[in-house]
C-alpha cells in the first residue's frame, strides 16, 4: 500500500493496524521517518517504510516509481492524499502552477506509472483525496496554470475538481480490470493545510472544536481503501463514508476526457 504524504499519522497507523505493508511517500523524509517511528512505538509489528517523493517534480515522481517497481511486487491500495492549498503563485520544477501541478498532475503521473503494478496486483483500489471545494471549481482549459490571472482559492478548487474528474475518467478506463478508483472529501480537518492562508488559519483555530481531527478526517479514505462492500464500486465520490454529491462540472464526461488528454500532453505521456 502506498500513501502520499500526510501529517495525519493516525491515518497511516489505522491502516498499519490492518497489517498492510505501508509505504509513506513524502517529500520530507525526516518528517516521514518521525511519523513511521511514532507508529512503530505504539505498534511494533507495523510494517511501515518511508520513501522520498516530491509531487512538484516529475523527475522525483519517475525516480520514485522506478525504484518502487524494481523493489515492490504487489500494490493493492494507492491513496493519492498529498495536497497544497492557497499557496502564493508558485510553479513546480516542471513549470506547472503549484495547485494543479501537485494536487492533480503529480498524482496523475504517479498513478500512470504504477497502474501496471496495480492491475497485476488486482483486486486493487485507488483513492483520490479531493474536497468539497470541487463544487466551486471549474477547469480553465485556456489558462490551466493561472498565468492570465491568479486566485489561490480558485486554483485550489480547480485542482480539487480535477481530482474528481480524474477519478471518474480513470474508473471508466479501468472497467473490467478489478482495479477501482473513487474520490473522497475527508471533511473539514484540523491539519496544516491552511499554512499558506492567515485568514484560514485563524478561522480553523477559532472553530477548531468543530473540525475533524486528522484521525477522523482519515476515515473516509480508509473506508474506501478497505471496506468489503465497496469491492466493485468505482468512479464514485465519498464523504463521511457514504456516497456524496458531485457538482455538475465534476460529472461532465467531456470535461473529464479533455482534462485527461490535456494532462497527458502536459506530462508528455501516452496513457490509453
Ligand atoms: N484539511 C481539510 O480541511 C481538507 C478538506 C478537504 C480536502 N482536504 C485534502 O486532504 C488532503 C490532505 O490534506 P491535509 O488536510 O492532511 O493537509 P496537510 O496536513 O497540509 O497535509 C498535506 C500533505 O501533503 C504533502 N505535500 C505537499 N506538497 C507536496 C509535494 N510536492 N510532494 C509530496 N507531498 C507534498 C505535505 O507534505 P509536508 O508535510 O512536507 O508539507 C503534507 O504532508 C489534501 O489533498 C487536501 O486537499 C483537506
Amino acid at each position: 500500500m502506498t500513501l502520499t504524504a500526510t501529517r495525519g499519522r493516525q491515518e497511516i497507523f489505522t491502516i498499519a493496524l490492518k497489517r498492510a505493508r505501508v509505504i509513506i511517500a513524502c517529500r520530507d523524509v525526516e518528517k516521514g521517518e518521525e511519523a513511521a517511528a511514532s507508529i512503530r512505538a505504539v505498534y511494533p509489528k507495523a510494517d511501515v517504510e518511508v520513501r522520498e517523493l516530491d509531487l512538484a517534480d516529475t523527475c522525483s515522481i519517475r525516480a520514485f516509481a522506478q525504484k518502487f517497481l524494481r523493489e515492490v511486487n504487489h500494490l493493492h491500495i494507492l491513496i493519492n492524499n498529498a495536497g497544497v492549498m492557497m499557496c502564493p503563485y508558485t510553479k513546480t520544477i516542471d513549470g506547472f502552477e503549484m495547485h494543479i501541478g501537485v494536487n492533480h498532475l503529480g498524482h496523475f503521473l504517479l498513478t500512470s506509472l504504477l497502474i501496471g503494478l496495480l492491475k497485476r496486483s488486482a483486486p486493487a483500489r485507488i483513492i483520490v483525496v479531493s474536497s468539497l471545494a470541487h463544487n466551486f471549481g471549474w477547469i480553465r482549459f485556456h489558462d490551466l496554470h493561472s498565468q492570465g490571472s491568479y486566485n489561490s482559492g480558485l486554483a485550489y478548487c480547480q485542482s480539487k475538481l480535477a481530482n474528481v474528474l480524474f477519478a471518474r475518467e480513470l474508473a471508466r478506463r479501468l472497467k473490467g480490470t478489478n482495479v477501482t478508483v473513487n474520490s473522497v472529501h475527508p471533511g473539514t480537518v484540523n491539519s496544516d493545510l491552511t499554512r499558506h492562508s492567515t485568514l484560514m488559519t485563524i478561522m480553523f483555530t477559532v472553530f477548531a472544536l468543530f473540525l475533524k481531527t486528522p484521525r477522523e478526517g482519515a476515515q473516509t479514505s480508509i473506508y474506501c481503501a478497505v471496506a468489503e462492500e465497496l469491492h466493485s464500486i468505482s468512479g464514485k465520490h465519498f464523504s463521511d463514508c457514504v456516497p456524496a454529491f458531485v457538482a455538475p462540472q465534476g460529472r461532465s464526461e467531456e470535461t473529464a476526457r479533455r482534462l485527461w488528454d490535456a494532462s497527458c500532453e502536459l506530462l508528455g505521456i501516452e496513457w490509453d
